[in-house]
Formats: structure tokens, sequence, C-alpha cells
């Protein structure tokens, strides 16, 4: 007979640390238990990653995604290009960087889901359990975001039958635009491709994260690459790249925003995978040996790129076909048909383009539910498979909001004129991930010892010691603070 729940061996596990976790009180066998742990101490009941470039591919993994593909090249067009970009990458240096190591070192120490990884170094630390609240946010923001992430997933997976089967070929910006507003009008067909996509992710995350995701990593990272530099490739010989180029890195003030400050900053935190607690998963497995400090400088550098080539090659096409750089979500959608729609072998290209963004997509969206199923198994000792159906049929039941946000309930905006799809959107990215970040950073800056984090962080040299200081804790927080005041006040004087 099937169990639902885990297999003795776990069990026997569980058992010594049954009456630890209440999230908010410290109970008294919290130090047996953590003792009792001590000895596991290097490695986490889930699994490991089976070497130090394992774990900086699947996080790149996690950070390349969406975000990369779709998302950044159309928020940059929305807000305005050059200026945009400056101020995106300002956040990502002071604010990606030092998070991403507070949060992958966070996750390495506690070996534990992020709940449980915080609430062990609180309580190593002599710190309130509240804290593990950064995991609770974390765990509901990434649910809420895979709600919507697998929704546009979905519109990747429907358009790589599309273009294979080359219902785009020699088509202009006006019939890819046309040919996607026909299909996302379809409450059907999104919410088919939708859940194909959700049955995917679960399945895959219901058998581990070892086995499968490790090998689709492999396979998939460098496909994506060369497909990406395929489009750019496409773009500078259709003779828009420099008008794209100057779009990207021109800046003129005049044309940003209040409001793009906060689109940057949340995009930064999405981008990158952090505020919620996924990368935090995926430094719990990260091999005892590997260097938090160069796998983050490789994974910040690799994303960035790769949003810099995505949206080079995007900006590129909408100029050499005379298409609006500021097209929304469905930019890339409208833009990249047009460019495998007019090469040589177009169709094939095009359909592994699509292939391999999905890919991208699904090693994100895989990130997304760990810390909830982490969680769930620590706690309640199910097999990870039940766990996993019941956090992906709430996802389900979550993301139908976001499928019918471009059709059938594309008048329901309950609040400042936003879909379902713009509130689990904006909410996540604007308060979610930044205050997650911001928690991360006052943990680690102000509630831990300087001197642990230095040598959990190996961070050697003293004048490196002191930048990482000023960095996590004074010059991250502040600057979050700053662009939530200034669009706050925003918003006040405006309305
Ligand atoms: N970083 C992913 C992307 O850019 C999205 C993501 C956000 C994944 C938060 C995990 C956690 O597409």
């Amino acid at each position: 007979m099937l169990s639902l729940f885990a297999p003795p061996r776990i069990r026997r596990a569980k058992s010594i640390n049954a009456d630890r976790i209440k999230p908010f009180s410290i109970s008294g066998s919290v130090e047996g238990h953590l003792e009792g742990m001590a000895e596991s101490q290097n490695q986490s009941q889930h699994g490991m990653w089976s070497s130090g470039a394992l774990f900086v591919l699947a996080a790149v993994g996690s950070a390349v995604g969406l975000g990369n593909i779709w998302k950044f090249p159309y928020i940059t067009g929305e807000n305005g290009g050059g200026a945009f970009l400056l101020v995106y990458l300002i956040c990502i240096c002071l604010i990606g960087f030092p998070v991403m190591m507070a949060e992958i070192m966070l996750g390495k120490q506690g070996r534990m889901s992020p709940i449980n990884s915080v609430l062990k170094l609180a309580h190593e630390n002599n710190r309130s359990s509240k804290w593990s609240l950064i995991g609770w946010a974390g765990m509901v923001g990434g649910i809420i975001i895979l709600s919507f992430y697998a929704v546009i997933a979905g519109w990747i997976s429907a358009y790589i039958y599309q273009l294979f089967s080359g219902a785009f070929q020699g088509a202009d910006g006006g019939a890819t635009g046309e040919a996607f507003k026909k299909f996302t009008d379809s409450p059907a067909q999104v919410l088919l491709w939708f859940t194909l996509f959700m049955a995917v992710t679960i399945f895959v995350v219901a058998r581990g994260v070892n086995k499968g995701l490790e090998i689709a990593i492999r396979i998939c990272m460098p496909l994506i690459f060369v497909l990406l530099l395929v489009m750019l490739v496409y773009g500078i010989l259709q003779g828009g790249f420099w008008d794209g180029f100057k779009y990207m890195f021109h800046v003129d003030f005049s044309k940003l925003k209040l409001n793009g400050l906060l689109v940057a900053m949340g995009h930064a935190f999405f981008t990158l995978s952090i505020g919620m607690g996924a990368i935090m998963a995926y430094g719990a497995y990260m091999p005892q040996r590997e260097s938090v400090k160069s796998a983050v400088s490789v994974i910040v550098i690799v994303d960035t790129l790769v949003a810099l080539v995505a949206g080079l090659a995007i900006f590129s096409i909408v100029y050499a076909h005379g298409m609006s750089p500021s097209d929304g979500p469905g930019l890339l959608f409208v833009t990249a048909p047009v460019a495998f729609g007019n090469l040589p072998l177009g169709s094939i290209f095009g359909g592994l383009f699509f292939l391999f963004v999905a890919f991208a997509a699904f090693t994100s969206a895989i990130s997304l539910t760990e810390p909830a199923i982490a969680y769930f198994v620590e706690e309640m000792n199910a097999r990870r498979w039940v766990v996993a159906l019941v956090i992906g049929a709430i996802t389900w039941v979550l993301g139908v909001g976001s499928v019918f946000s471009f059709n059938l309930w594309s008048d329901f905006q309950p609040i400042f004129g936003w879909t379902i799809f713009d509130i689990f959107d904006k909410l996540t990215q604007w308060f979610f991930l930044p205050l997650g970040g911001l928690a991360i950073a006052v943990f680690v800056g102000f509630f831990l010892p300087w001197q642990k984090v230095w040598d959990y962080l190996e961070i050697k040299s003293q004048w490196a010691r002191y930048v990482w200081v000023a960095l996590i804790s004074v010059v991250a927080p502040i600057s979050i603070l700053v662009v939530f005041a200034l669009t706050i006040v925003q918003h006040f004087a405006g309305g």
C-alpha cells in the first residue's frame, strides 16, 4: 500500500525534532534537537547538489528565466530604456549582490527549508523566533509568483508548438501581434498550457531535486545561451541593432519616472531569485567546500549578461521591424516570432528557442516550490510527492485568476486598475521580495555576529570585511527603504 508519509528512516530523523518547530516560540528542546542535528550539519535531509559546479548551475537555472528573457526587455521598454537599465544595474550591485550572499549563506548554514534554517540560526544566536517570518513570507510569495509565472510559461510552451508548425513564416509585427492577442483571448487554450506546465513542474519537483533537475540543467543551460545568441545575430543582421543598442544604453533621466525605481529594484530581486527563500533553499543543498562569494559572483554576472543579450536582441528586432518597445507583457511574443519567421530554418530555430525559454522557466519554477516543499516535508514528515501535489493544487487554483486576467476577467480590476495577474505580479515584486530582502539584510547585518558571518562567507581581508558590513547593514537596507519612501511619497503627492 502506498503511504503518504515518509519511510521510517526519515521518520526517525524527524522524531529528533518533533517538538521543535513552533515557529514563533523557542521550545526547551531546541538546543537538544540542534545538537542532534549536529552530526548531519553539512548535509540536508532533502539531498545535496552533486558538486559545487552543479549548485552554481542550479542557482543560475533559478535566476535565469522569464525574468531575463520575457520581463526585463518589456519593463525596460515601458520605463524608457537606458536610465532604467542604469538604475537596475546599480540595484543589482548594491542590493542584489550582498542580499544574495546573505541568503545563500543562511541556507548553507541552516541546511533546512528557509523557515527552519532562519529559525535555527536565530536560536543559535539567541534571537527571536519571529525571524522565521522571513521564510514564511517567502514561502507564500513563492507560491504566488509561481501561480502567474506558470501562466506565462504556458504561453511560451504554446509558442513552441506554433513556431515548429511554421505558423509565423514571413510574418510581420502586425501579424504576430494579432496572433498573440487571439491566443491570450482564449481562456481554454491558456488554461490548457498553464495546466500542462504546472503538471510537468510538479511531476519533476515531486521526484526530488537531484535527478531530473540536475540533468535538465546540464542540458538546457548551454543551449539557451546559444539560441539567445542566434537571436542577437539575427537582430544585428536586420539592421536594427544600433537603434536597439542606443535605446538600451542611452541614458536619459527625463524618461525615467519615479515608479521606475521601484520597478527596477523589484526586478533586481525577481531576476536573481532573491528575497523569498528560493536561493536559500538551494544554498541548503550546496556542498560545504563551495565558496558562497565566488558562486554569487558567477550567478549575478551570468544572470545580468543573459538579460542584456535578450534585451539587445529584442530591441534590435523591434527597431528593424518598426514595432514599439513598450508593448508590455506581449513584447517577446510579438518580436521573437517575427525574427524566426523570417530566418532561413526559422521554424526550427524558433521552436527550439521557445523550447529553451520554457526550460529556463522550468528550472526557475522548480526553485519557486522548493521552500514550501522542503518545509512541509520537514514538518509533517509527509512524502515529497504528496506535498508537491498539494502545493501544486493550491498554485493551480491561484493561477486560474491570472489565466482569466487576459480574457474572461480582464475587466475585473479591483484596485488601481490592476487585473489579478497585475496584482500578483506587483505585490510580489514590489513588496514581498524587496521586504524579504530587507529583512534578510537586517537579520544578517545586525542580528548575527560579524565575525561568524565573515567566517561563513570566508571573507578574509580586513577591508573586504568592512565593505561587506557596509553593504549588508547600511547600503542595501537604506537603498531599499529610500526607494520605498520615494515611491510612497510620490503616490501620495501625485494622488
Ligand atoms: N529569477 C527567476 C526569473 O528571472 C524568477 C524567480 C523569482 C525564480 C524568484 C525564483 C524565485 O525568471
